[in-house]
């Protein structure tokens, strides 16, 4: 591909965890602002649902914690605008005294590591592509703690400080590095996978929260940051709803 060609194609952003909740939303609003958008996950059926009710899109079945299947999949692309690394989540509630390691081992795999595999993987594509970006859909876990946040917020701030630093490293060449850390978003995954399938816990977490976000606001965020100019770098944008002052402060009707 000449450079012409490289600069008049449709400009392709890759989204981690796009089978549901804020990456199925990112991918819709970035494919409505004009990306070639790829969606990745490890549900196939989702998101190949999902890239055919799309105009231009593909979906890609990826676990970002296998690196040898990100570097297969980077292969694949023949350019990346956009890297969005939203894969990720929580696993239990419990305080650290009695927290499993292995579900600190695991949240520390899919948020930290996957964002690295995937990054590192598609750095060279987003360098080349002149204006690539970034993004990490990091948490308000990754700014502050709470009980019971235990290996989430340990896990958050990691990716957090992944972004920081990936940042200051970066200076100087195309790429910007923008961190999302959104607070309370009321999505179809996060607390049920949090609480494992207990659905009655899961509610238990939005009770009487008049309005959490959920998962279309975030994706505004994103999509918002995406598209300024590229040489406008959001760095960190937090975003709550308006009945959360704190991850511990949260105004509840019932
Ligand atoms: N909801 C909130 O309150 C909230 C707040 C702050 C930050 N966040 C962060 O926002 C991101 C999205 O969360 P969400 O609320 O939209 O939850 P969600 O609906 O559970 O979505 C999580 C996504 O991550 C994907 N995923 C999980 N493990 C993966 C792996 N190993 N490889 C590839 N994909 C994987 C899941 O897809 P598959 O299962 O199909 O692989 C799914 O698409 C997460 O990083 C989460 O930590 C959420």
């Amino acid at each position: 591909m000449t450079a012409e060609e490289h600069a008049a194609g449709a400009r392709i952003a890759v989204v981690t965890g796009a089978s549901s909740g804020i990456g199925a939303a990112t991918a819709r609003q970035l494919a409505d602002a004009g990306y070639r958008v790829v969606l990745t996950a490890r549900r196939r059926d989702r998101i190949e649902e999902l890239a055919a009710a799309l105009p231009n899109a593909e979906a890609y079945v990826l676990d970002v914690t296998d690196r040898a299947a990100v570097d297969a999949f980077a292969a694949s692309l023949d350019r990346c605008d956009v890297l969005v690394n939203n894969a990720g989540g929580a696993l239990g509630a419990d305080p650290v005294a009695t927290g499993d390691p292995a579900d600190w081992r695991a949240m520390y795999e899919v948020n930290v590591l996957g964002t690295l595999h995937i990054t590192q993987a598609l750095l060279p594509a987003l360098t080349a592509s002149g204006d690539g970006t970034v993004v990490v859909v990091s948490s308000t876990a990754g700014h502050g703690t709470y009980e019971g946040g235990g290996g989430y917020v340990a896990a958050k701030h990691g990716e957090h400080v992944l972004a920081e630093t990936l940042r200051l490293e970066l200076c100087g060449q195309p790429v910007r590095v923008i961190e999302i850390a959104p607070g309370m978003v009321k999505t179809e995954g996060f607390a049920t996978t949090r609480f494992r399938g207990d659905t009655a816990k899961a509610a238990k977490v939005y009770e009487g929260v008049a309005e959490p976000l959920d998962a279309d606001d975030v994706a505004a965020t994103i999509t918002w940051a995406v598209t300024r100019p590229p040489h406008v770098n959001i760095d960190l944008l937090v975003v709550r709803p308006r009945a959360q002052a704190s991850n511990s402060k949260v105004h509840r009707t019932s």
